[in-house]
């Protein structure tokens, strides 16, 4: 089998082709990833003298690229991980958003229909469902909840999502969607609320919460995540969306108080800063559909993949280090000084 991962310099994508290498020895993997600012080579060092894994630097959108790479690799399978994926840069740049997120998919699907497939699978998110209300606990997302965005980052995902519909209905093209709820564990880039609270704690730097803090996520671990998609590329029904989260919902200030506690830091750093502007109060996912027709359950919970991940920023410092000490710095400025 061989297997197109975009986007696996990334942090989900670099954890599901660690997934793929170990599970599946046999297969050959090729990475493709323009590097962008959250894309990392060294987040794939240790994968890249494996003779079962390629790398190769090229954008989603480049048609001519990707064409080379499926003359040269003939993949069975494409699962796509490429996109622009922080809301708060959407916020401020949404064009390129609208770029990779959409036109990428589209380039990608229209070399999967020129040289065949076996399936493309589009991995997408819980934001194109906006949010669901604080006082109503008893409501979550299921695969045929209206799409209703908030941002630039989940409108384009919601655009890119229609047309893999799209491509199904119309040309016959095999497709699967995976919509996660959110991800947390190694390899997360420090500007997504996890990694940024460690890496700020960690500094005794402050801790900028939005608003209140009350705003709820339903966090899973990223190797739970990269476990359903290995099952829906391989067992989920041609034409599908399957929604995946395990039913973990927390508040912000919940997060950032119980990091502060596992890293002995005092609660007196958290700041509360600014709101997002359109901030999304809740996601909260129903598996059930993953786990009736797949059997996904999530096999990590949340205290023990909290852990792990703070252990692997303490152990891993290099790696976080390098990103806040470079271009970042520009962006962290931007973003929160004077917030
Ligand atoms: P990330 O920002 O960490 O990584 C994105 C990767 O895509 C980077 O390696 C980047 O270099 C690459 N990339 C960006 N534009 C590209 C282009 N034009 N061509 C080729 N490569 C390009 O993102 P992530 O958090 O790992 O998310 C991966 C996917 O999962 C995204 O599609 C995102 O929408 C989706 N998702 C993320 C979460 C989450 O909690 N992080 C949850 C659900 C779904
Ligand atoms: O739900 C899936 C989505 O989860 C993915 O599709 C996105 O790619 C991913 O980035 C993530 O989006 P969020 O906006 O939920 O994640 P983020 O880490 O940016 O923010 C999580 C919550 O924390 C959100 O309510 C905003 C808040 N926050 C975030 C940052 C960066 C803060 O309070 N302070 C911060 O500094």
């Amino acid at each position: 089998m061989n297997i197109i991962v975009t986007g696996g310099a990334g942090f989900i994508g670099s954890n599901f082709i660690f997934h793929l290498l170990r599970k599946y020895p046999d297969y050959r993997i090729i990475c493709l990833d323009k590097l962008t600012y959250a894309g990392n080579l060294s987040t794939l060092k240790s994968v890249m003298n494996n003779a079962h894994f390629r790398f190769v630097k090229a954008d989603i959108c480049d048609r001519k690229a990707v064409e080379t790479l499926f003359e040269e690799e003939k993949p069975d399978i494409v699962v796509n991980f490429a996109a622009e994926s922080h809301v708060d840069r959407s916020i401020e740049t949404p064009e390129i958003f609208l770029q990779t997120n959409i036109i990428g998919t589209a380039v990608l699907m229209d070399t999967c229909r020129k040289y065949g497939i076996q399936r493309y699978h589009q991995v997408s998110t819980d934001e194109v469902y906006g949010d669901l209300p604080l006082d109503r606990p008893d409501l979550f997302f299921t695969e045929t909840t209206p799409l209703h965005t908030s941002s630039p980052y989940s409108s384009s995902k919601a655009g890119a999502d229609l047309l893999v519909l799209a491509y199904y209905r119309t040309y016959g093209l095999p497709v699967t969607i995976s919509r996660c709820s959110n991800n947390y564990g190694p390899y997360h880039f420090p500007e997504k609320l996890i990694p940024l609270m460690i890496a700020n704690a960690l500094n005794d730097k402050p801790l900028p919460v939005y608003g209140e803090g009350i705003n709820v996520r339903d966090w899973l671990y990223v190797e739970d995540h990269c476990k359903a998609i290995d099952l829906i590329i391989h067992n989920g029904k041609v034409g599908e969306i399957y929604n995946v989260g395990g039913h973990n919902e927390m508040r912000n200030i919940d997060i950032v108080k119980l990091i502060c506690r596992k890293l002995g830091k005092s609660e007196s750093l958290i700041t509360f800063v600014k709101d997002r502007k359109g901030h999304d109060m809740r996601y909260a996912i129903d598996p059930t559909k993953i786990h009736q027709e797949l059997g996904w359950l999530p096999e990590t919970k949340f205290e023990d993949g909290i852990q792990k991940t703070i252990r692997w920023y303490l152990e891993n410092r290099k790696w976080w280090e390098d990103i806040i000490s470079g271009e970042y710095r520009n962006y962290y400025e931007k973003m929160y000084s004077n917030r």
